[in-house]
C-alpha cells in the first residue's frame, strides 16, 4: 500500500515524480502529493484523490526543482483528505518525508513530541516520524542522514521512506523495513521507488534495498548504503529485465482487459522451460536443491491472501489429487495468529503476486522460526517474499497493474500444477504416460484461452448488460470448480461492488438456496469433471426456483443448454486445468459488468494491489 517515488539529479523532478506516481497508483489512490526543492524553498503540493487530481491542482503552481519526492496513498491512519496526504513536513517546514507502512509506536512518540511543543496537523503516523527527525537533528546538531538513522532506531513498525531537508539541497535519503524500496542508479542521478516501474525508462541499474537499510544519495552521483545501525554495506547492483511496454496499456482501455488478454502469453511464459514432455519430466530448478526435504515432508501448508489464496486452494486439490501429499491451505492472516502446530517436518508454500503482502510475509517469518522450509511462488522478481524464502518458483506473468488479479492468478495455477506434477513424478503417484498427457494438455491451455477470448467476449458483453443492475450473484461449482467459483465471485465484488458469493454447488442447499428468486443470477461452473452430473442436479434446483442460470460449460453440452438462460462455452480440458479456462469468462463477466456500471475497473474503491499493512 502506498507508492513512493524520489528523484535527485539534474532533471526536473516533477514530471518524473508524476509519471512514477501514475505507475504506482495501483498501490493506493486515496490521495497524492509531491515536494520539490528549488533555490532553498520547498514546494509542497498535495490533494485528496488520484494523481490526476494532484496534477490539476498543481497546474498553476511553480513545480521546479531537481530534487523531489512523491507519494500516492492508501489510507491507514486518518481519513483520505488533503491534510493527511503525504509528503509531510516537519514543524519548521525544513524537512519533508513520504512513507509507506505503519509506525506502530507513533502514539507514544507523538505524546513526547507534543509535550515538547510540536504541533501536529495531520492524523498520520508519518508526521510523527518527520517531527522526530527534526527533534533529533536539533538535539544532535547532526546532518539529516544521521538524524534519519537515529529516528529509525526509535520507531517500530514498517516503513519505506524518502526524505530530504532544504538545508542540505544535494542529499536525498531512502530507507526501508518491511515495505519495498528500490534504488535506480543513473548518470549522476538517482531514483527511489516502491517498485521498478517509475525507474525503468531512465535506468536499468537497480539496488533492492533490504530491511533496516538506508541509502544516502548525493547529487554529485555518490551514494552510500548502510544499515540503520550504521554499518556500511556493499550495494548489489542488478540489471532490470522489465520492459516499458509491459507496464503500459498497449491500446487497451484498461490494464485489467489487457491483462485478461495477455493470459495465453503469461501462461506460456510461466510454463516455458519447465516442461519436458518427451521424458514426462518437470524441471523446477528453484526447488531441486530441496527435493528430498519436500518429498519427505509430513505436510505442505499453503499460506496466501486474496486471489492468491484461491490459487492455493486449487493447489491443495491438485497436490492431493495428483501427488497424494498432505496439504493444508491457510489465510496468512489467520495462520500467523492462531498458534498453529508446525515444525521442521512441514513445508510452507507462500503464494503472492506482489511478493509484498504483509500477512503472508509475517506468516512465513513465523513458520521459519519453527524450522519450516519456506517455498515462495511469486510474480514480482526481487520482492520481499522470494527473498525471505528458502527456495521457490517465479510465476513469470509479467507486471500486473490492474488491482483485480487476472493473469497472475492463472499463472500461479499453472505453476502450482507443475509443482503438483513434479511431486507426483518424484513420489511415483502418476505414470510417465499420465504425466505426459497432463503436460501435453497444459501446453494447449494458451491456445484454448485464445479460443475463449475470441468466441465468448461479445456474448459476455451482452450478458453483462442484462445483469448489470443485479444486487447479488452466486457462483457455484464442485471439485476443482469450487475454488474457481470463489475467484469468480471475488472478481465481481472487487470491481463492480455487487455482492457475490462463491459456494460449493452442493452446499447451496444448506443456506444460499434461500436467496434464490427470479432476480438472482447464479453462475454455474459445470464444465468437465466427474462432478458434471451432480452439478447439473444443482442447476436444476436453482432453475426450479426461477434463478437466472448462467453456465460456463463445455462445447456441445446439450444437457445444460436446455436448463440455463445463458451458456458460455469453453473447450474441454483436464479436470485439474479446468479452473484456468473457466476463469477467463468469469474475469470478462466481472470486467464488463463493472464497465456497464461505470466503475473504475483498474482502481476499485478502497482496494490496493499490494497490501503491505496487516
Ligand atoms: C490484495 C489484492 C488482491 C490480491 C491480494 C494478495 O487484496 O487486491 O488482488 O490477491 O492482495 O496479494 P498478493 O500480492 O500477495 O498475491
Amino acid at each position: 500500500m502506498c507508492g513512493i517515488v524520489g528523484y535527485i539529479g539534474s532533471r526536473e523532478a516533477y514530471p518524473i515524480l508524476i509519471k512514477g506516481l501514475k505507475r504506482l497508483e495501483y498501490r493506493g489512490y486515496d490521495s497524492a502529493g509531491v515536494a520539490m526543492l528549488q533555490d532553498g524553498n520547498i514546494t509542497l503540493i498535495k490533494e485528496k484523490g488520484k494523481v490526476s487530481d494532484l496534477e490539476g491542482l498543481a497546474s498553476s503552481s511553480n513545480k521546479s526543482g531537481s530534487l523531489g519526492i512523491g507519494h500516492t496513498r492508501w489510507a491507514t491512519h486518518g481519513p483520505p483528505n488533503q491534510v493527511n496526504a503525504h509528503p509531510h513536513a516537519s514543524q519548521s517546514g525544513d524537512i519533508v518525508l513520504i512513507h509507506n507502512g505503519i509506525i506502530e509506536n507513533y502514539a507514544t512518540i507523538k505524546s513526547v513530541l507534543t509535550s515538547k511543543g510540536y504541533i501536529f496537523r495531520s492524523d498520520t503516523d508519518t508526521e510523527v516520524l518527520v517531527m522526530l527527525i527534526e527533534e533529533i537533528q536539533k538535539n544532535e546538531k547532526c546532518d539529516i542522514a544521521k538524524a534519519v538513522r537515529l529516528a529509525l532506531n526509535e520507531v517500530t513498525g514498517a516503513y519505506a521512506i524518502a526524505v530530504f531537508s532544504k538545508k542540505e539541497p544535494d542529499v536525498l535519503i531512502g530507507a526501508r523495513k518491511g515495505s519495498p524500496l528500490i534504488l535506480g542508479i543513473g548518470e549522476k542521478e538517482f531514483f527511489l521507488a516502491s517498485d521498478a516501474s517509475p525507474v525503468i525508462e531512465y535506468t536499468k541499474k537497480v539496488v533492492y534495498i533490504n530491511d533496516e537499510e538506508m541509502v544516502v544519495l548525493q547529487r554529485n552521483g555518490e551514494f552510500e548504503l548502510k544499515t540503520i545501525q550504521n554499518e556500511r554495506k556493499t550495494p548489489y547492483i542488478q540489471e532490470l529485465e522489465l520492459k516499458l511496454e509491459a507496464i503500459e496499456k498497449g491500446g487497451y482501455e484498461h490494464f485489467m482487459l489487457k491483462e485478461i488478454h495477455e493470459q495465453p502469453k503469461s501462461i506460456y511464459d510461466s510454463v516455458r522451460g519447465r516442461v519436458d514432455i518427451e521424458n514426462g519430466k518437470i524441471k523446477l530448478g528453484g526447488l531441486e536443491e530441496y527435493e528430498n526435504r519436500i518429498m519427505n515432508s509430513r505436510r505442505i501448508i499453503i499460506v496466501a491472501c486474496g486471489t492468491s489464496w484461491h490459487a492455493g486452494l486449487l493447489a491443495e486439490y491438485m497436490i492431493e489429487d495428483l501427488a497424494r501429499a498432505n496439504v493444508e491451505v491457510e489465510y496468512a492472516s489467520e495462520f500467523r495468529y492462531r498458534n498453529p502446530v508446525i515444525d521442521k517436518e512441514d513445508i510452507i508454500i507462500a503464494i503472492s503476486q506482489s511478493g509484498e503482502t504483509a500477512d503472508t510475509l509475517a506468516a512465513i517469518e513465523m513458520a521459519k522460526k519453527q524450522g519450516c522450509l519456506i517455498l515462495g511462488i511469486c510474480n514480482v522478481v526481487g520482492s520481499s517474499i522470494p527473498r525471505a524464502s528458502d527456495a521457490g518458483c517465479y510465476t513469470h506473468a509479467g507486471p500486473e497493474i490492474g488491482v483485480a488479479s487476472t493473469k497472475a492468478f492463472t499463472s500461479q495455477v499453472s505453476v502450482l500444477f507443475l509443482v503438483a506434477l513434479w511431486i507426483a513424478e518424484n513420489k511415483g503417484t502418476l505414470s510417465k504416460s499420465r504425466i505426459q498427457e497432463y503436460l501435453t494438455e497444459l501446453e494447449l491451455i494458451p491456445s484454448k484461452i485464445e479460443t475463449i477470448l475470441s468466441e465468448t467476449e461479445s456474448q459476455i458483453k451482452a450478458i453483462a448488460k442484462e445483469y448489470k443492475d443485479a444486487s447479488n450473484f452466486l457462483y457455484l461449482g464442485r471439485g476443482y470448480n469450487f475454488p474457481a467459483a470463489l475467484e469468480g465471485a471475488l472478481k465481481l465484488k472487487e470491481i463492480s461492488y455487487i455482492h457475490a458469493e462463491g459456494y460449493p454447488a452442493a452446499e447451496m442447499k444448506h443456506g444460499p438456496i434461500a436467496l434464490i428468486d427470479d432476480e438472482m443470477p447464479v453462475v454455474f461452473l459445470v464444465n468437465n469433471s466427474s462432478a458434471h452430473e451432480k452439478t447439473i442436479s444443482n442447476v436444476q434446483e436453482v432453475a426450479a426456483r426461477k434463478g437466472q442460470v448462467i453456465a460456463i460449460a463445455n462445447k456441445g453440452d446439450k444437457v445444460i443448454a436446455g436448463m440455463a438462460k445463458h451458456v458460455i462455452e469453453i473447450p474441454e480440458t483436464e479436470d485439474a486445468l479446468s479452473p484456468i479456462l473457466a476463469s477467463i469468462p468469469l474475469q470478462l463477466l466481472s470486467y464488463y459488468i463493472a464497465i456497464e456500471r461505470g466503475c473504475n475497473v483498474d482502481q476499485p474503491r478502497n482496494l490496493a494491489k499490494s497490501v503491505t499493512v496487516e
